[in-house]
């Protein structure tokens, strides 16, 4: 890891800026071209990141956003990546990174931001610790959440993205490749992705425990991310018959259009005059909203015991409640410690899955190593070619015209014999060369 020394006056407020970089003291690495100014929950508060995402509008899109930053800094291929916990730029430049230019390139995705903010906030990875950066953020081991998949798909859409506007190119295309190929693994042979980690999955996962039939009266009550979360888990289990209650009956009679159901304002739940085996309950609101008179009201007469999951902070299902009525009751409390519990277990994996991706780097060299001579070598068949055509078409022309037939057709086959051999030598110099570097 290198840290900055300042070289120039505006650089003494970078002093604190460290680029990870894995060729100190070493010869120049082929991967160095890579790579990765980022912003990450690790060293920025979540409502700061926002001000190093790119803004866009209708009258600037984007795309025209990001090719302006690609052509303004030379960049010969550029990845943007944004999401609510991080923001990466992940671009191929051949010359090494220097304090102005970050500052510079901040500057115009936000010209608000200080020097001072973008020194504590910017994180800068170059050549193998790029490559292993990206790994570690697709593999998830880097998220707030470990071993959740959702990062993967955000970086997928955000190079499908760049690739259609055409910011990136063959050494992003491989990497990507590669990725997805080193993300496979990790999730195969490791058990970081196991056991759910959100309080909302592992409540689903209870509810699907009580066997409870496809038909079953679900009352929702609550209409907000979480709980459109919740019903598509119930779509999925092809539960079919579900009423939703909430403060604005729009968004209720959105959400339950959503599941071929019905819709009421949350003030229709007094008079609600069906029955009902599950109560889901999912709200803002800070103090209980289901009493015990209401759930009364709810019962009419009914006592047979019912399912109540309330996953609302605080709980709007009153205690008075559970303690009074027959209920199977979820309790969030006891989800969020097996939610702890579990991100703890995915958190003993890290150490095997930094280990199988340093083993996925190296094949990625050896791919990238393969590539770049393979397109250095494309040269090599035409120049020989040339060489032949010239011989026998300039340097031994005169020669060649006072030979007989049979004779100018062995020279010929002897000529293609040689083009052919010649091919293979650098390009099986090269393939040595890779072999024994590793
Ligand atoms: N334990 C966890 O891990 C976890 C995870 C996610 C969420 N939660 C909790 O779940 C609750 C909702 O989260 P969310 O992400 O779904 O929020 P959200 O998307 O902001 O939706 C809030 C919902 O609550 C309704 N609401 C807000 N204030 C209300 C009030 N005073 N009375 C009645 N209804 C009210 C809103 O109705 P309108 O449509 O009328 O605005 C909306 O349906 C919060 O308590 C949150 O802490 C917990």
């Amino acid at each position: 890891m290198l840290i900055l020394r300042p070289q120039f006056s505006l650089l003494e407020h970078y002093n604190s800026i460290t680029i990870k970089h894995s060729n100190i003291g070493q010869r120049f690495s082929m991967l160095d071209g890579y790579k990765i100014l980022t912003v990450t929950h690790r060293e920025v508060p979540l409502e700061d990141i926002g001000s190093f995402i790119l803004p866009h509008s209708e009258e600037t899109p984007l795309q025209a956003s990001l090719t302006r930053l690609k052509n303004a800094f030379q960049l010969s291929e550029l990845l943007y990546i944004a999401t609510c916990n991080r923001v990466i730029f992940l671009f191929h430049k051949d010359t090494t990174l220097d304090i102005p230019f970050i500052h510079r390139f901040f500057q115009q995705v936000n010209p608000n931001l200080s020097l001072n903010k973008i020194q504590k906030s910017v994180a800068i990875y170059e050549g193998n610790e790029a490559i292993i950066h990206l790994y570690e953020v697709g593999a998830s081991i880097d998220s707030l959440v470990v071993g959740e998949r959702e990062i993967m798909r955000q970086v997928r859409e955000g190079y499908e993205q760049c690739d259609a506007w055409n910011l990136t190119g063959d050494h992003i295309r491989l990497l990507m490749k590669y990725l997805v190929q080193a993300i496979k693994e990790v999730y195969a042979k490791t058990r970081i992705g196991e056991k759910p980690v959100s309080v909302v999955s592992l409540a689903m996962h209870l509810l699907a425990d009580r066997n409870l039939s496809k038909e079953a009266r679900i009352l929702l009550i609550g209409a907000g991310q979480t709980n459109t979360l919740v019903a598509k888990f119930l779509v999925k289990k092809g539960f079919t018959n579900i009423t939703v209650f909430n403060r604005s009956i729009e968004k209720a009679v959105q959400l339950a259009t959503s599941l071929n159901g019905k819709g009421y304002a949350l003030t229709e739940l007094a008079t609600y005059q069906e029955s009902f085996e599950v109560m889901i309950v999912c709200t803002g609101a800070t103090q209980a909203i289901i009493d015990t008179a209401l759930y009364q009201q709810l019962l009419k007469g009914d006592t047979q015991q019912k399912v109540i999951v309330d996953l609302s902070i605080p709980n709007n299902v009153s205690p008075e409640v559970v303690q009074q009525f027959s209920t199977d009751y979820i309790d969030i409390g006891e989800l969020k410690e097996l939610a702890e519990l579990n991100l703890s277990y995915r958190k003993q994996e890290i150490s095997l899955v930094k280990m199988l991706l340093q083993q996925q780097l190296k094949d990625f060299k050896k791919a990238y190593e393969g590539r770049q001579i393979e397109i250095a070598m494309r040269q090599v068949p035409v120049q020989i070619k040339k060489i032949k055509a010239k011989a026998m078409q300039e340097v031994f022309k005169k020669d060649l015209e006072e030979l007989d037939e049979d004779t100018l057709a062995l020279i010929n086959k002897m000529m293609t014999y040689m083009e052919r051999k010649c091919i293979g030598i650098p390009m099986k110099a090269a393939k040595n060369i890779i072999k024994s570097e590793e």
